[in-house]
C-alpha cells in the first residue's frame, strides 16, 4: 500500500486494505503497544470478523502485521481486550515469559445457533511470542451464554485488592461483572446501569478503569460504556460513569448521579435517561484503555474508531474503510459541573512534529486567512489557538479547499456550545446522516478559550479548554482541506496566541 489515497489519513491508523471497526486488546507488552482491530480482510464492508493487528513503539507510528485471530467453528470473533498474565494464572503460559492472553466475543449465528438467542460466547486465545503467533484455547467458551442476544465484548483487568481478574461485559442494556482467578472459570458478580445514563440503543464495548481525580489524592473508577445508537449527535458515541468499584459492585458517584438525573444545574448536565459522553463528535466509538501500561507510566492510554454505525459502512473511501482516533491520554477532573473525563492527545505525537509556525497576537473581527498569512499549505496539522470572548462573541475555526468546500468547527456564544458543522464538507449523498451539525456543551467557564485542533486528510479532533470538550468528525471532501481561516461571530474575539504545527506522516 503506498498510502496516498485523496482520503487515506496520513497520522491516524488505517489498514492497509479491507475493513475495520472497533479496536481490540489493546495492551502494552515488551517495548510495544499492540492494536488488534475488527477486521474483515476480504471486503470494504463489516463481514465475518477477524482481528488485524498493529504495533507501535511510540503509540504514533504504527506496523502492520500479519491478523492476529481468524473465525472457528466457534464462530466469528467479535471485540474484546488481552491482558499479560504475570502471574500464570492461567496456566497457559510461564512467570519467565508470561502469556498475552486475548478475551474476545464468539459471534456464530449459523449452523446450530441459527434462530436462537445464545449466539455470544467469550473465548481466549494466547500468544507466547508477543502476540506474532495465537493458540485458542481448547476448551473455549470460557463463559458460555445465558440466553442472552446482546453477550459480548469483554474487557478484563487485573482487580489488585482482590487478586482476581474482572470481566466487563456489555448485555443488552447493562454492565455484568464477572470474576475469575484463572481466566478460565468465571463467575458472575453484579450488575450495573439499566436504570441510569443513555439507552437509546445496546450497551457495547466496556472498559472499568481506576483513576486518580486530578490534582489529588482521591481515586475513582469510571465505567466507560459505548452505545448504539443514542449518541448525543446520532448514531454510536462513548459515554461513561464516574463511581466506586470493590470487586463485586459498581455504585454510581452522588456527584456524578446528580449530573445524570437533572439535579445538577451545571453545564453538560443531562436529564434522567441521558448519557455524559467521553466525546460529543459523531466518529468516536468502541474506544477503550490500553492494558498493563507499564507502571512508570501512570497514564490512561484511549484509542476509538472514527467513525459512526450510521454510515461506517458507506464512507467513500474505496480500497479500506475506517481509522481509529489519534491515541489520547485521559485524566479525570473535578470540573465546575463535578466529575468529568478530560481527553489529550498522546504526548508523543510531537515524534511527527514538522514545522511550527506561530499565529501572532491579535484582534478577530471577521475572517483572519491563518493559512494565507503563514503561508501554509497541508492537510495534517495540529493548531493551538488560545482565544478569549467575553460576551456575545462566538468564533469558528474554516477548514476549506479551492471548490468552496468547507468544514466549521466553532463556538456558539449564545447556547454556550462548542459544535461542528460539515454540512459543505464534501459530497454526502452516500448517507442521509452525513452532512450536519454537530454540537457539544461547554464544561469549562470563562472568557479564555484554549482550543487544539488535530486536522488530518479525513477528520478533525476538536480538544477544548484542556480536553474538557472533545469532538472527533469525519470529513470527505473532493480536494483536501489545506486552507485555515478563524472567523469571529457578532463581535470580535481576541487570539492571544497560537501555533500552527506541520505533522509528518506516519507512513513514510
Ligand atoms: C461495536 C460492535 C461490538 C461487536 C463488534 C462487531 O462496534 O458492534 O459490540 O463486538 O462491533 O464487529
Amino acid at each position: 500500500a503506498t498510502f496516498d489515497e485523496l482520503h487515506r489519513p496520513q497520522f491516524h491508523f488505517t489498514p492497509p486494505t479491507g475493513w475495520m471497526n472497533d479496536p481490540n486488546g489493546m495492551v502494552y507488552h515488551n517495548g510495544e503497544y499492540h492494536l488488534f482491530y475488527q477486521h474483515n480482510p476480504d471486503s470494504t464492508v463489516w463481514g465475518p470478523m477477524h482481528w488485524g493487528h498493529a504495533v507501535s513503539k511510540d503509540l504514533v507510528k504504527w506496523e502492520h502485521l500479519p491478523i492476529a485471530l481468524y473465525p472457528d467453528s466457534l464462530g466469528t470473533i467479535f471485540s474484546g481486550s488481552a491482558v499479560i498474565d504475570k502471574n500464570n494464572t492461567s496456566g497457559l503460559g510461564t512467570k519467565d515469559n508470561p502469556a498475552m492472553i486475548a478475551i474476545y466475543t464468539y459471534h456464530n449465528v449459523e449452523g446450530e445457533k441459527a434462530g436462537r438467542d445464545d449466539y455470544q460466547t467469550q473465548g481466549i486465545a494466547y500468544s507466547l511470542d508477543n502476540g506474532r503467533t495465537w493458540t485458542k484455547y481448547k476448551a473455549n467458551p470460557v463463559l458460555k451464554n445465558p440466553g442472552i442476544k446482546d453477550f459480548r465484548d469483554p474487557k478484563v483487568s487485573w482487580y489488585e485488592q482482590g487478586q482476581k481478574w474482572i470481566m466487563t461485559l456489555a448485555v443488552k442494556d447493562r454492565i455484568s461483572f464477572y470474576s475469575s482467578k484463572n481466566l478460565l472459570n468465571w463467575t458472575k458478580e453484579s450488575d450495573f446501569g439499566s436504570d441510569i445514563g443513555g439507552h437509546g440503543g445496546v450497551w457495547e464495548c466496556p472498559d472499568l478503569i481506576k483513576m486518580p481525580v486530578a490534582d489529588t489524592n482521591e481515586e475513582k473508577w469510571v465505567l466507560i460504556v459505548n452505545i448504539n445508537p443514542g449518541a448525543p449527535n446520532g448514531g454510536s458515541g462513548t459515554q461513561y460513569f464516574v463511581g466506586q468499584f470493590d470487586g463485586k459492585n459498581f455504585v454510581l458517584d452522588n456527584n456524578f448521579k446528580a449530573q445524570l438525573t437533572g439535579q445538577a444545574n451545571t453545564p453538560g448536565s443531562v436529564k434522567k435517561g441521558e448519557g455524559i459522553w467521553l466525546d460529543y463528535g459523531m466518529d468516536n466509538y468502541a474506544g477503550i484503555t490500553w492494558a498493563n501500561v507499564p507502571e512508570s507510566d501512570d497514564r490512561h492510554l484511549f484509542i476509538g474508531w472514527m467513525s459512526n454505525w450510521k454510515y461506517a459502512n458507506v464512507v467513500p473511501t474505496e480500497k479500506w474503510r475506517s481509522a481509529t482516533t489519534v491515541a489520547r491520554t485521559l485524566t479525570l477532573e473535578n470540573t465546575s459541573s463535578g466529575f468529568r473525563v478530560a481527553s489529550q492527545p498522546v504526548k508523543e505525537l510531537q515524534n511527527i512534529y514538522g514545522t511550527t509556525h506561530q499565529i501572532p497576537a491579535q484582534t478577530v473581527s471577521g475572517t483572519l486567512d491563518i493559512s494565507e498569512k503563514l503561508k501554509l499549505n497541508t492537510p495534517t496539522y495540529e493548531a493551538n489557538l488560545n482565544l478569549e470572548t467575553g460576551g456575545e462573541a462566538g468564533f469558528a475555526v474554516e477548514l476549506s479547499n479551492t471548490k468552496n468546500q468547507r468544514l466549521l468547527i466553532g463556538y456558539d456564544a449564545a447556547s454556550k456550545r462548542y459544535y461542528i458543522d460539515r454540512t459543505q464538507a464534501g459530497p454526502s449523498e452516500y448517507s442521509k446522516d452525513f452532512a450536519g451539525i454537530h454540537y457539544a456543551p461547554r464544561i469549562a467557564t470563562g472568557a479564555k478559550f484554549p482550543i487544539k485542533l488535530l486536522v488530518d486528510v479525513a477528520s478533525v479532533e476538536l480538544f477544548a479548554d484542556g480536553g474538557k470538550t472533545v469532538m472527533t468528525d469525519i470529513f470527505f471532501p473532493d480536494e483536501k482541506f489545506t486552507k485555515l481561516k478563524l472567523i469571529s461571530n457578532n463581535g470580535e474575539v481576541k487570539l492571544t496566541g497560537g501555533n500552527f504545527t506541520e505533522l509528518k506522516s506516519i507512513w513514510n
